[in-house]
This record gives C-alpha cells, sequence and structure tokens, in this order.
C-alpha cells in the first residue's frame, strides 16, 4: 500500500490537501492526472448507467438541503458511529474497530490486549499476549483469545482495556454515539433555525426530487434516478489513504419498482450483477472482487437487504459498493414530514403507490483506489524492472503518449506534433521529446498510458507509425488512418 500512495504523490494522482500547512486528516486533492482519472471513472459511470439506458434519468441536487430532509431521513437521530477516546493521549477510536480479549494464563486472567482491527489482528493480538506473559513472568499455558469489538464489552471490561495509543489500561472512556454530519449554519445568524448539514450521502437529494422528475421526465416504472456529487461524513478514524476519507463523491442510484412482494429481490440481482459488469468495463474483474451480503440481524431497520460488492485491497477485502434493497422507508418517512404525496401513478396498472427501492450506491474515491491497487505491477523487461499501472484503457488518464523519435529533427517534430493535435481533439494525450524513447516509454508506463506511439524516419516515406502496447510492450506498425480506430476499439469509446 505504501508503494502505491508513494506513486500517486509522485507522479501527481493525490496530495494531502493543504499539505504546506501539515495537511488535515481525512481530505485530499487530486492533481494533473488523478484528476483525469477520476472523471474518467465518473464518465464511464454515466455513460453506462444514465446514457445507455432507457430507464435512469439523471440530477445534480444541491449539498445543503433543508434540514428536514435530515430529520425526516434519520440521519439527524441515528447517522452515528460508536466513538471511544483515550483520556491519556487524547486519540480517538471507532469504538467497533477497537477489539480486546481478556489474556489468561491456566485459566487466571493476568490482563487485556487490545489492537484496531486488521487483517492480521489475531496473529499480532497472539504477540501481545505472549509480551505480557514475558513481562510478568507467568509460567503456564496461554489460552485462546477471544477477541470482541469494544462496543459489546461489558461495563465492568472498560477499564481493564488498554489504550492502544498507550498500552496502559484505565485512559478509555465508555463508548458513545457520535453523529457523522458537518454542521453549519446558512445565514447571518446562527442559532438553531439557520442548522444545516452537509450532506453524507447524495441519496436524499434524490428522494426529495422524486416527484419534480416524475412530475417532468415523462419516466415508466421501473426507472431509476442517478447522482454523482460530493458527500462529508465526519469519519472518527479516516483511514487507509482514499478508502475512507471525510469528503468523497458518490455515484448512486435510486432504482423505483413497484411494490409487490415478490418482485424485490430479481431487482436486487439483476442490479448487483449489472454493477459487476460495469466493474469489469473498467478493469475490475472477478478476480478482484467479491459480495458479501449483510446477515439480516445487522441490516438497518428499514432495509430488505443489503449486499456489498467488495474488493481485495491490499489491506483486506473490503466493501467497494452497497446494493441496498430499501423498501419504501425513504419516500414514506419524506412524505410524512413533508405533507407532499410522493405517490406514483402507474399507468400500465392503473394504480397509486409509493414505489420500493433498490439503491446501488458507490464511491468515486474507493472505486479509484480500487483501479490503482487492481492495475499496479512491477515486471520486469529485457532484465530491467519496471513498474506499471495497467489501467483498463477507459479509465487511464492520458490514453497516449506521442513520441517523435529525435528531438533534433523538424521534420519528425513537425508530423509528430500534427498527429498529437489531432489525436488530443478527442482524447488526452500526451507530447514528449525529452530523453531516450525507452525512457519515454517508461514514465508512461509508470502513470498506465495504454500507448506509445512513435514517429520515426519510415513514418515520413510512408506514413506508418509504432503503436507499442503498454501491458505486452510489443509494437506494430500502423497506417495514421488505422491508429484511431484501433485505439477507440481498445480503449471502448
Ligand atoms: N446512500 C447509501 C450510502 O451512502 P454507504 O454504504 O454509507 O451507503 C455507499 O456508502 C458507498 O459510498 C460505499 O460503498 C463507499 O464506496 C462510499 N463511501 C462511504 N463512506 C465513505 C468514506 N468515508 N470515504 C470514501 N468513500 C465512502
Amino acid at each position: 500500500m505504501d508503494e502505491i500512495v508513494g506513486l500517486c504523490k509522485r507522479r501527481g494522482f493525490i496530495f494531502q490537501t493543504s499539505e504546506i500547512y501539515g495537511g488535515i486528516n481525512g481530505f485530499f486533492d487530486y492533481g494533473p492526472l488523478g484528476v483525469e482519472l477520476r472523471r474518467n471513472i465518473k464518465d464511464a459511470w454515466w455513460k453506462d448507467m444514465v446514457h445507455l439506458r432507457d430507464d435512469v434519468v439523471g440530477l445534480d441536487s444541491a449539498i445543503i438541503m433543508h434540514s428536514d430532509v435530515w430529520k425526516a431521513s434519520g440521519h439527524v437521530d441515528s447517522f452515528t458511529d460508536p466513538m471511544v477516546d483515550c483520556k491519556e493521549s487524547k486519540m480517538r477510536y471507532r469504538a467497533d474497530h477497537l477489539f480486546y480479549s481478556p489474556v489468561r494464563v491456566d485459566g487466571q486472567e493476568i490482563g487485556c490486549v487490545s489492537l484496531l482491527e486488521s487483517e492480521k489482528m489475531e496473529s499480532e493480538a497472539e504477540e501481545l499476549a505472549q509480551a505480557m506473559k514475558r513481562k510478568l513472568a507467568v509460567q503456564g499455558e496461554l489460552e485462546p483469545l477471544e477477541l470482541k469489538p469494544y462496543t459489546e464489552a461489558p461495563e465492568e471490561d472498560w477499564a481493564k482495556v488498554p489504550s492502544p495509543a498507550t498500552g496502559e489500561a484505565g485512559s478509555l472512556t465508555p463508548p458513545r454515539e457520535f453523529n457523522m454530519m458537518f454542521k453549519t449554519h446558512v445565514g447571518a445568524l446562527q442559532d438553531a433555525s439557520s442548522v444545516a448539514y452537509l450532506r453524507p450521502e447524495t441519496a436524499q437529494g434524490i428522494f426529495a426530487n422524486f416527484k419534480n422528475v416524475v412530475d417532468t421526465g415523462r419516466v415508466k416504472m421501473p426507472f431509476g434516478i442517478a447522482q454523482v456529487g460530493k458527500a462529508f461524513r465526519n469519519e472518527i478514524t479516516p483511514r487507509n489513504f482514499i478508502f475512507r476519507s471525510r469528503e468523497f463523491e458518490q455515484m448512486e442510484i435510486e432504482y423505483f419498482i413497484p411494490p409487490d412482494e415478490d418482485i424485490w429481490e430479481r431487482y436486487h440481482r439483476e442490479w448487483i450483477d449489472t454493477r459487476k459488469g460495469w466493474f469489469a468495463s473498467i478493469g475490475l474483474t472477478g478476480e478482484h472482487l467479491g459480495e458479501e451480503v449483510h446477515p439480516r440481524d445487522k441490516l438497518a431497520h428499514y432495509a430488505r437487504a443489503c449486499t456489498d460488492i467488495t474488493f481485495k485491497f491490499p489491506f483486506g477485502e473490503q466493501e467497494l459498493e452497497g446494493i441496498a434493497a430499501r423498501g419504501n422507508y425513504d419516500l414514506m418517512q419524506h412524505q410524512q414530514a413533508s405533507g407532499k404525496p410522493l405517490e406514483f401513478f402507474d399507468e400500465a396498472r392503473k394504480e397509486k403507490y409509493v414505489p420500493h427501492v433498490i439503491e446501488p450506491s458507490l464511491g468515486v474515491d474507493r472505486t479509484f483506489l480500487a483501479v490503482v491497487c487492481a492495475a499496479y505491477t512491477k515486471d520486469e523487461i529485457d532484465g530491467e524492472p519496471r513498474t506499471v499501472l495497467k489501467l483498463h484503457p477507459r479509465v487511464a488518464p492520458v490514453k497516449a503518449g506521442v513520441f517523435p523519435l529525435m528531438k533534433n529533427k523538424p521534420e519528425l517534430m513537425e508530423k509528430a506534433r500534427g498527429l498529437y493535435e489531432k489525436l488530443r481533439r478527442r482524447w488526452n494525450v500526451f507530447f514528449d521529446a525529452s530523453g531516450a524513447i525507452g525512457r519515454r516509454y517508461r514514465r508512461m508506463d509508470e502513470i498506465g498510458t495504454p500507448f506509445g506511439i512513435t514517429v520515426d524516419f519510415d513514418s515520413l516515406e510512408d506514413g506508418t507509425v509504432t503503436l507499442r502496447d503498454r501491458d505486452t510492450t510489443k509494437q506494430e506498425r500502423v497506417g495514421e488512418d488505422e491508429l484511431i480506430a484501433a485505439m477507440e476499439e481498445r480503449i471502448g469509446w
């Protein structure tokens, strides 16, 4: 993971925000290459989920909405995470990410170990327990540990659990609920009546506009409303680079379906498959992905089902996208709170109802991270080590590098420049005339540019160029006229 973070910074994909002032945890800036990759991910999503579907329309709602929206949706009361503070170190943890276990030797409890959730926490906890046993010079058999989250600790255990920051017991507070919405005020008066929130999800903007879209959009059931936009969550412990941040972007669809009991499962499954197909179209195939079905007893009270599409990140397999069957909870809540009817008149059935909804909800930044992790490769070319991002051409920030073979030959420069001008009307391409051609290829490989196009002396004679494939490094000669078609076929649009 450190190598990927290093590459993202070194090559201008992602920077810590306000870095010159020491940064601020959980916020990131996207550099020249990052912004291109990000746009390509969003464009690919919008193209496939909105433009290429007859049953989905788009929306762009405001980040700040009436605060009653968040009361009705339940976010004011229950958009919380359990938090625990260490009074000594002033560190703050998510209580459900902090695990602990009593340490017992031959039936005798000699203390507790605690650590933050990770793939390796079982073995790390075992090492901590062995170290405790050695330090206390206790003889006997260490019993198997029973790790559980701090949220499940009975009150009498709170004082026994050591802080991960200090290793000492007695400084952790009891777990308490912390609302993750960022609060602000609208207008000059800073009182209760002016309180507003930065939206923690784009979904509520869709529900609040349901009637507007139905009244103006000529939609037929079933149909979806899609939105891409910023969301803000005051995460207690932002972590794993851009995986969990405090400002991020979501791509969400609310797909409205009739309320019949026997149909939502089919639509839910269809959306899981559709979304997996889309991931494959940007290079995230079956080997990278998994599915995690939320157990019934862990579902939000309004949800009928939720399946996460997971990705195998270097720090473990984690949620990439959540696909929830939300029933008609949100529309009913807004209908009741606003007093405005949010029913749909189904022309085909000659019937009015509040539709149910299937919600595929994905983070742009999390997709970015998954795409870069899946693409990051180290290999060897002619005995030389190479770092290459094998990005799908569809999302690659730069589609091609255009190289005149030699910088000091005006006729090569002119021809290459002409080709570059032609290609840049269509794609983001890069002109590079400096350094040995091999080094120019390597620079492009490291940022995931799928094609290298070299203009050489033969190009002046017969109008052909060499087209180099980043992954195989194979080169073929193609006519200038065939070039666009060859690239288009592999980029996919
Ligand atoms: N409207 C439903 C909703 O927001 P969620 O599971 O809380 O559901 C959906 O979020 C997706 O948004 C996640 O699967 C993830 O891709 C992304 N996401 C959520 N919180 C995030 C965070 N703090 N940082 C980056 N991405 C996040």
